[in-house]
């Protein structure tokens, strides 16, 4: 299968790291191509097998599916460009671009296409990918899952869920990254060194992370297990509340979709 990545800033980027990451089927071919040579030239000095270019349409040419992963605005004068044949698979990682503007655009009038929104620990393989489907086939969709599958985990939804589901999952890792900077601030500041407290706030996320996993419990009964009556996790939570956050994180949710 040959895959062509048009833009490979941080999203791209990351789809491209996560694939060549995830130790890909050997068969697979990737093409990058990009307005900027240096991030090119980057990339493949990481993964010698990528091929590069700076001709998108070189790139499209022959790709069995085409990624495009530029800014939102470009996506229009891009995909024009390209002169995809109805086989070829065209992928929108663009936020908020929907399928009714996609097919807007004449050249993919009636092209299978998914519009897929990753976050950027696709670069890990530990993405929450959200994939929506329009004009495929069962054989196309099963493909476009395996593809990101193999980066993390992905969810098939409608597009009327786009925006809300972005806002928690590809805008959100922002946020909880904001958490964890947060705690290692309250860390140094408490007397810890950076190491100790960057050690300490990621493996509590990943912990708590795996408590609701793998038991799926609601949050609050996990909560309330910590919380000791009189104790001092009830005052850090209550103080939370005092201060806004379970608010802050609602409001930050609804004004990123
Ligand atoms: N970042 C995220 O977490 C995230 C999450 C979900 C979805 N997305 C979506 O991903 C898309 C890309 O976002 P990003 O954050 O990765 O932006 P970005 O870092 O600016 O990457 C876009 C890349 O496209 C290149 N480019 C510009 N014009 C081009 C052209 N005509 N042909 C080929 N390449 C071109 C840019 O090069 P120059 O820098 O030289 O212009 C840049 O390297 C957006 O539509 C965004 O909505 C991003």
């Amino acid at each position: 299968m040959k895959i062509a990545i048009i833009g490979v800033g941080n999203m791209g980027g990351a789809v491209c790291e996560g694939l060549f990451n995830t130790g890909m089927d050997a068969s697979w071919e990737i093409t990058a191509s990009d307005a900027s040579l240096e991030k090119l030239e980057l990339l493949k000095a990481k993964y010698p097998k990528l091929d590069i270019t700076t001709n998108n349409q070189e790139a499209a040419k022959s790709a069995d599916v085409v990624i495009v992963a530029v800014k939102p605005w470009l996506v229009k004068p891009v995909v024009e460009e390209l002169q995809m044949t109805p086989s070829q698979i065209y992928v929108s990682i663009a936020a908020g671009v929907d399928f009714a503007q996609l097919e807007s655009y004449t050249c993919l009038k009636g092209q299978p296409m998914f519009r897929v929104i990753p976050n950027t620990a696709i670069s890990d393989q530990q993405s929450m990918t959200l994939i929506c489907k329009c004009h495929t086939t069962a054989e196309q969709d099963e493909l476009i899952n395996q593809l990101f599958g193999s980066m993390g985990q992905v969810l098939f939804i409608p597009e009327s869920k786009m925006a809300a589901s972005t806002s928690i999952s590809s805008c959100g890792i922002a946020y909880v990254l904001k958490y964890m900077q947060a705690s290692i601030q309250a860390g140094i500041e408490l007397g810890l060194t950076v190491q100790e407290a960057r050690k300490l706030t990621i493996q509590t996320l990943i912990g708590a992370a795996t408590i609701l996993k793998e038991h799926g419990q609601h949050p609050a009964t996990e909560i309330e297990k910590v919380c000791t009556p009189g104790g001092l996790t009830i005052k850090g939570i209550n103080q939370l509340e005092h201060d806004g956050f379970t608010s802050a994180i609602i409001n930050a949710m609804k004004v990123s979709m």
